[in-house]
């Protein structure tokens, strides 16, 4: 044994304040982005089924998580929209009165310094499901970049800080820069879904912004979960077009995509961990198979590592506890 060389890495982790002045990657609270499902109607909490302790809220019962989300030390929120009315073009979504326009302006009232995100889509404001204009089956790309412009543009009236487009439409992100420069909005970032692969993950999702396709699937226009290089194209073409951050979305099983992107980019990235992945975590730790916290730390840990600046997560507040803990 006296003549063996070999390397002592278990010197580093022999105590815990040792391997907390070695530790590589810190998370914290400002790291998350917390996502809040908003409807329209009066006194509702629902809680989803498939995603445990998320809940749709209406307007008059947001004050109270909007401030505990503050209180925790988280600093921005992402808003979907669950409107009442649905039609085929999507009008809701656009309309300065709609569900995601009043919570944008009721939130920055009351909390200004808070940095509010709004999801830019068609998908749940369409009595198709689809994330743009449909004609004969077809998901139309040109015709949806003027409302989704137009979408962008009131919910930057109306106050949102970011535009975060979600819809995968070819030159989104032109038509997004174009229409808030027009406007007098040049000064609000566009947060790109840059990477946005049509993903099974996304199942508990649809239940909370019921936003599921009424026929067929999203897959002529997300990425087919196989393609690397094509994620390099995306990322690369919204950078042209105009994208302040980069979302890779889902995370988890696309950790190599979130490292590409970073490095390629040197952009802010954004890893969305998903309503799937987070499910599939609830699940397991309600059955006691897993434990929770260690869990949801560790993996929220392994996106920044992989090269994640702002992770949006459903357990955000969770973890901001945790953290604060
Ligand atoms: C809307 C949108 C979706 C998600 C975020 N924005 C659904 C989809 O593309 O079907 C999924 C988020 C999640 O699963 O947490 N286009």
């Amino acid at each position: 044994m006296k003549d063996l060389i070999f390397q002592r890495h278990r010197r580093l982790r022999q105590s815990g304040s040792i391997r907390n002045m070695v530790r590589e990657t810190q998370i914290s609270a400002h790291d998350f982005i917390h996502p809040l499902f908003v409807v329209e109607g009066e006194n509702i909490k629902n809680e989803i089924k498939s995603m445990p302790n998320v809940y749709q809220w209406s307007l008059d019962l947001l004050n109270d998580e909007i401030d505990e989300v503050v209180e925790l030390g988280i600093q921005s929120v992402i808003l979907f929209g669950v409107p009442k009315t649905k039609d085929e073009v999507g009008s809701s979504a656009y309309d300065d009165e709609g569900i995601v326009q009043k919570a944008i302006r009721q939130i920055k009232e009351r909390h200004p310094e808070l940095t509010v995100i709004a999801d830019t889509c068609l998908c749940q404001f369409t009595d198709h499901g689809h994330c743009g204009i449909v004609k004969e089956g077809k998901v139309l790309n040109d015709p949806t970049l003027d409302l989704l412009a137009q979408t962008a543009v009131s919910q930057a009236k109306a106050g949102a800080d970011i535009i975060a487009p979600s819809n995968m439409m070819d030159g989104f992100v032109a038509a997004i820069r174009h229409g808030l420069d027009q406007a007098g909005f040049e000064d609000v970032p566009i947060m790109s879904y840059a990477v946005k692969y049509a993903s099974a993950f996304y199942g508990p999702f649809r239940d909370a912004a019921h936003s599921t396709p009424q026929f067929g699937d999203r897959k002529t226009y997300q990425m087919d979960p196989a393609n690397r290089l094509e994620a390099i194209r995306e990322a690369q073409s919204d950078i042209e077009e105009g994208a302040d951050f980069l979302i890779v979305k889902p995370a988890l099983s696309y950790l190599d995509i979130i490292r590409e992107v970073k490095d390629l980019s040197g952009y802010p990235v954004v890893a969305y961990n998903v309503s799937g992945e987070y499910a599939m975590i609830k699940a397991a730790s309600e059955n006691g198979w897993v434990d929770e916290r260690e869990i949801v730390l560790e993996k929220l840990m392994s996106m920044k590592r992989a090269g994640a600046d702002i992770i949006l997560t459903y357990h955000a507040k969770d973890a901001a506890k945790w953290l604060k803990g």
